[in-house]
């Protein structure tokens, strides 16, 4: 297999990022990775992926600190102070990680995490992540395109939409015993289209490293062009479904948020004015572009 690489229009070349030093630590994270799958894993490219409109913008193009994006976390099913969600969520049991694969597939069935990523190629890709309450980061990911899984699936013509949804287990995430939010399991998805966009990936680490618990261990989803709740963590269940499925913040604040949520500076949330955002560790607000900066790439699919 070959392991050239024709550039992305999202592509920019690494020299034009300023990296944290952690990023290139890209040996440990074969070695971390290496452990936590226990079989070897081939990192075969490591291209960085931010929208040619970020790339002109200097302060955009610097990646966010590590230690801010690993501590400063939204994930509900263990509580609602950010800054605790990195201790909480180690409770999360990891090994033996088991993907259910449902509904209109060739062949639905359970697939063990270690074992398909074994020996699998895995590349690395930058990208902004923009939250709905108007902060943001830029992130370097380690993992797939989401297509790449979907086309292994072999997917029936009938599914339109993709179901994703995290584990649920509320004795170790006590937030899924808050009837606050409903309903549990934390869910969310995609049309068909979206999630056969080469920018849809599915991240196994992060600044070189496997996942934290926190950002979501052991798989994610990452779509930069939405709003940060799209890209769910952890994710236990994917269903091939035909009608679009209801997302667990359709259901938990309807007047809020819809399917799509894709960033648009234009659409107002009831809580929040999307106009800006500010990078995390900057004190600064910027503006928030249009599909997060990835018009080119993705404008085309609404
Ligand atoms: N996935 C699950 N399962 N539960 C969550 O609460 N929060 C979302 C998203 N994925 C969330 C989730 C939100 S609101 C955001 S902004 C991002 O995760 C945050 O990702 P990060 O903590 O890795 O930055």
């Amino acid at each position: 297999m070959s392991n050239i690489k024709i550039p992305s229009s999202w592509d920019i070349p690494e020299n034009q990022i300023t990296l944290e030093e952690v990023y290139l630590n890209r040996r440990s994270f074969l070695e971390q990775i290496g452990k936590a799958t226990a079989g070897a894993l081939a990192l075969s490219v490591f291209p960085s992926f931010l929208s040619s409109t970020q790339a002109s913008e200097n302060f955009q193009d610097r990646i966010t600190p590590e230690n801010l994006v690993t501590r400063y976390n939204n994930f509900y099913e263990f509580g609602t102070n950010k800054e605790s969600i990195q201790y909480l969520a180690k409770k999360l049991p990891q090994e033996n990680w088991i993907l259910k694969i449902a509904g209109q597939v060739a062949k639905p069935r359970t697939l063990d995490l270690e074992k398909f990523l074994r020996g699998r190629s895995l590349e690395q890709r930058v990208y902004r992540l923009r939250c709905v309450e108007t902060w943001s980061a830029i992130i370097p990911w380690t993992g797939f395109p989401l297509r790449d899984l979907i086309k292994a699936l072999d997917p029936l013509s009938t599914a339109r939409y993709i179901k994703f949804q995290t584990f649920l287990n509320p004795n170790v995430a006590a937030g899924q015993k808050e009837r606050f939010w409903e309903p549990w399991p934390y869910t969310d998805g995609l049309s068909m289209t979206e999630a056969m966009h080469p920018l849809a990936f599915l991240a196994v680490g992060i600044y070189g490293h496997p996942l934290p618990p926190q950002n979501g261990a052991p798989i994610r989803l990452v779509v930069p062009w939405k709003y940060g709740f799209k890209s769910i963590k952890s994710i236990a269940s994917m269903e091939f479904v035909s009608e679009a499925p209801t997302t667990f913040w359709q259901t938990t604040a309807p007047l809020d948020y819809d399917f799509w949520s894709n960033v648009n500076p234009n659409v107002p949330y009831a809580r929040w004015d999307q106009h800006y955002e500010t990078l995390l560790g900057k004190n600064q607000k910027v503006k928030t572009l249009l599909y997060n900066g990835y018009a080119d790439e993705v404008g085309g699919l609404y």
